[in-house]
């Protein structure tokens, strides 16, 4: 298989890491590899912060709901949706003042500019792995880094439109990478349709929920009847889903207040 597709389709998320050190050379590599994935209109409407400082690293683990292994990784990189750079131009351009004068409208970053970083800073951040896979070394995403918003924008100093949409975690695997089973997915039915969704039946996903996630009717949580009722438990209805609806809100609140 082309080598290219043989990295794509063997990488799994690490979790645990080896004590082995990421080399500069690896580092900038990587940080390279994010920097050349498509961005819309070449804008680059992210940032990217090494967080080099172990003290730091730690505080992440109880910020990103407990997650040990992020103060284990030997290289992490948060990844920001980043309206700030080109904000901070308009301003030092006078471009408010410009509108004024010229019966334009002035916008500051909207829902849509938000959306549309947080596209470029993940497509990065997807570069970013497959780079380093491509070098031997994992990784893996916190999704988490949305949680504590107010937290997160102290640690790392944040200005009102850069909003932390990923976290990746980088390090060597303890044991040989490729003799790790990859996850099961959705069939390719659920996920991929020609020209029109199509909508699963409750047997449909029964069926693909026992065969592919291997979810057991004696596991489930709660008192929960069903396998809907338990995924929803675990996930969406989770202490760190409700943080995450929490801390989300705080951030699309605060981006959106006028001056
Ligand atoms: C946006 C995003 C957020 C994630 N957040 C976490 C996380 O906080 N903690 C974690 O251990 N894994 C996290 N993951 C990794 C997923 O759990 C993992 O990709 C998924 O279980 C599939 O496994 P695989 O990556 O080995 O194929 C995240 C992945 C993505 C894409």
């Amino acid at each position: 298989m082309n080598e290219t597709l043989k990295i794509i389709e063997n990488r799994k998320s690490l979790r645990t890491y080896s004590p082995q050190l990421l080399s500069s050379k690896d580092k900038e590599l990587i940080v390279h590899s994010a920097m050349r994935a498509p961005t819309a209109g070449n804008m680059m409407h992210y940032s990217m912060i090494e967080v080099a400082d172990q003290e730091k690293k730690e505080r992440l683990v109880q910020t990103c709901d407990n997650q040990p292994f992020i103060a284990k990784a030997p290289f992490v990189l948060l990844f920001l949706a980043d309206l700030q750079r080109w904000y901070s131009l308009f301003q030092y351009s006078g471009v408010p003042e410009y509108c004024k004068s010229h019966n334009e409208e002035y916008m500051t970053p909207q829902e849509s500019d938000l959306l549309l970083a947080c596209c470029d800073a993940l497509i990065a951040a997807e570069n970013a792995v497959i780079g380093a896979e491509a070098l031997g070394i994992g990784s893996c995403y916190i999704g988490d880094i949305m949680e504590n918003i107010e937290i997160h924008r102290e640690m790392f100093n944040l200005p009102k439109w850069v909003f932390p949409i990923t976290l990746l975690c980088f390090g060597y695997s303890k044991r040989e990478i490729s003799s790790r089973k990859t996850t099961n997915r959705f069939p390719k039915d659920f996920v991929y349709f020609k020209d029109t969704y199509d909508p699963k039946s409750s047997q449909e996903f029964e069926k693909v929920l026992v065969d592919q996630y291997k979810i057991k009717s004696n596991n489930f949580l709660k008192g929960a009847q069903n396998i809907g009722q338990h995924v929803y438990l675990r996930k969406t209805g989770s202490d760190y889903a409700a943080e995450m609806r929490r801390s989300v809100k705080v951030a699309l609140r605060d981006w959106l207040k006028t001056e």
